[in-house]
């Protein structure tokens, strides 16, 4: 079983990571209209990970005992207009999640709930890999600056980014 408070703060975490999932196809939406046609291929196969996150946790909720509450959220918002701001955006909104990730791992370390602890853990690391791909690119980016040559190549490597099967949570 799952504390209510721990239950409730999951359930507002498959909120974040919908919410993170449209983000991302929003993104993508907005790169794909500035001819990022790569970089648009790369952020909805995010998009589809972040729906497999909150699907991950659903179940999770629903082994533990839990009660499931699906909620709606806001418009998601794109602010930078080029490819660059787009992904800083996006490795700042990262930063805020692993602050949720970090916050449900404190309160389940404090409730002693182990089983909960180890679920996080997955999300611990992903958080990192995530973090860390984002920054990858933003560095890529900065170092190409204006150049055409190389803002088409990486558009190109962005765009074999294989797609996570959207049927599965253990991605
Ligand atoms: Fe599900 Fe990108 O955090």
């Amino acid at each position: 079983m799952i504390s209510k408070h721990l239950n409730d703060e999951l359930n507002q975490q498959i909120t974040y990571e919908f919410y993170s999932s449209h983000l991302y196809l929003a993104m993508s939406g907005k790169l794909a209209s500035v001819d990022f046609a790569g970089a648009a291929t790369w952020m909805r196969t995010q998009a589809e990970e972040e729906r497999i996150h909150a699907l991950k946790i659903m179940d999770y909720i629903i082994e533990a005992g839990g009660e499931v509450l699906i909620t709606g959220f806001e418009d998601p918002k794109v602010k930078a207009k080029n490819i660059q701001g787009i992904f800083e955006q996006g490795l700042e909104h990262e930063k805020f999640v692993t602050s949720r990730i970090n916050f449900l791992m404190g309160l389940a370390t404090e409730e002693k709930n182990y089983s909960a602890v180890n679920f996080l853990n997955w999300f611990v690391n992903e958080q990192v890999e995530e973090e860390l791909n984002a920054d990858t690119i933003i560095r890529s980016l900065k170092l190409i600056g204006k150049d055409g040559n190389g803002l088409y190549q990486i558009d190109k490597e962005l765009g074999a980014r294989i797609a996570v099967s959207s049927t599965t949570t253990q991605a």
